[in-house]
Parts: C-alpha cells; sequence; structure tokens
C-alpha cells in the first residue's frame, strides 16, 4: 500500500475513472488483436495468391484490348444506349486517354440502366455522383454496372483513376431523358447526345 500511494496513479480512483494498470491492459489487449487480424489478411492474401484464387470482385469478363475497335462487342457502331426487348437499357464505352466515347450517351428515366465499359489503354475510372455507380475500368476487362435514374438531368462523369497527363480532363456525361425519347426506336439503333 505505501508503495501504491507514492505513485499518484495508482492510488484508488473515484468511480468512473479508470486505473493506469487497467488502461495499459486493455491497450495490449487490443495491440495484441489488431496484430492478430493483420496477420490473418496478410496470410489470406498470400494464400489466395499463391494459389492462384485472387480474382477481381465484381464481374469477371475478359476481353482483348487490342482488338476492341475490329470486333465485338464495343465496335464503334455498337457503343452507346441500346435498347433491350425489355425496355431497359444497355450502355456501352470505352475509355481511352484522355476520353470516353461516346463523350456523351443519353438514358431514359425510370428504367433499369446497365453501363458495360471496358478500357483500350490503362486503368480508368467511371463515377457518377450521387448514384451507385462507381467501378475501375481495366484494360482486359469489361466493367458492368447496374442502376436506375430517378430523376431527369445531367450527370458530370469524371475519370476518378490517375491515367496520366490528361487524366484531369477526362470527362463524359450522362444525360437522363424522358422515355418518350426512347419511345420508338428500332432496337438495332445505338444512340449517343448527338442522335436527334
Ligand atoms: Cu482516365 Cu483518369
Amino acid at each position: 500500500m505505501a508503495e501504491q500511494s507514492t505513485n499518484p496513479l495508482r492510488r484508488p480512483l473515484p468511480d468512473g475513472i479508470v486505473p493506469e494498470d487497467v488502461v495499459a491492459r486493455t491497450e495490449k489487449r487490443w495491440i495484441a488483436t489488431m496484430a492478430a487480424m493483420l496477420l490473418l489478411m496478410m496470410a489470406i492474401i498470400v494464400v489466395t495468391g499463391i494459389t492462384g484464387a485472387l480474382h477481381p470482385s465484381s464481374n469477371v469478363e475478359l476481353i482483348d484490348p487490342t482488338t476492341l475497335h475490329l470486333q465485338g462487342e464495343f465496335v464503334e457502331s455498337n457503343l452507346g444506349t441500346a435498347l433491350e426487348p425489355d425496355r431497359s437499357v444497355t450502355v456501352r464505352m470505352i475509355a481511352t486517354q484522355y476520353d470516353f466515347v461516346p463523350q456523351c450517351v443519353d438514358v431514359p428515366v425510370g428504367v433499369p440502366v446497365k453501363f458495360r465499359l471496358t478500357s483500350a489503354d490503362v486503368v480508368h475510372g467511371f463515377l457518377l455522383p450521387d448514384t451507385n455507380v462507381n467501378t475501375m475500368v481495366v484494360p482486359g476487362f469489361v466493367a458492368e454496372v447496374r442502376t436506375r435514374f430517378t430523376q431527369e438531368g445531367e450527370y458530370v462523369m469524371p475519370c476518378h483513376e490517375f491515367c496520366g497527363l490528361g487524366h484531369h480532363a477526362m470527362w463524359a456525361h450522362v444525360r437522363v431523358v424522358p422515355q418518350s425519347r426512347f419511345a420508338n426506336p428500332t432496337f438495332t439503333e445505338r444512340r449517343t447526345c448527338a442522335t436527334q
């Protein structure tokens, strides 16, 4: 007891105040817990890496970035907004240094919209502020995001992955327009903001 009284932090404390040794013990437990979690997460990364089980998290769809303009889904004539038989739409775009192609797309309000993007060169980002649309666009993969716009208006779409010197100038636009604008296009038509 005499030893305790020499150290003011070890004296009996009023209610609600935690003694120094209890604080130290709790901190040590937390440090051990954090270290164990870190080790576990590092172990998971190493093990999944070694066994080849590490994948990009979402929609894994491979595509050859060197032939996008020649064949397949992302040829120029297939870019833009396409109306599906169930009246939902699919928007296909290519991200490239330093542009989205097409630069502006129209989508109807209130219907399911599926964005499919891929990159022709480096990693880009695709983000529509105030929506759930936010994905990386990685060359060699097709990024797919589904959403539904509840209000008409224009969304500005910045590239949000640093992709080179022109990154800050890489923008596109999504215009959410009345459904009537999509009332009677043929299913093969592809629309951009330039389509009348
Ligand atoms: Cu594309 Cu930053």
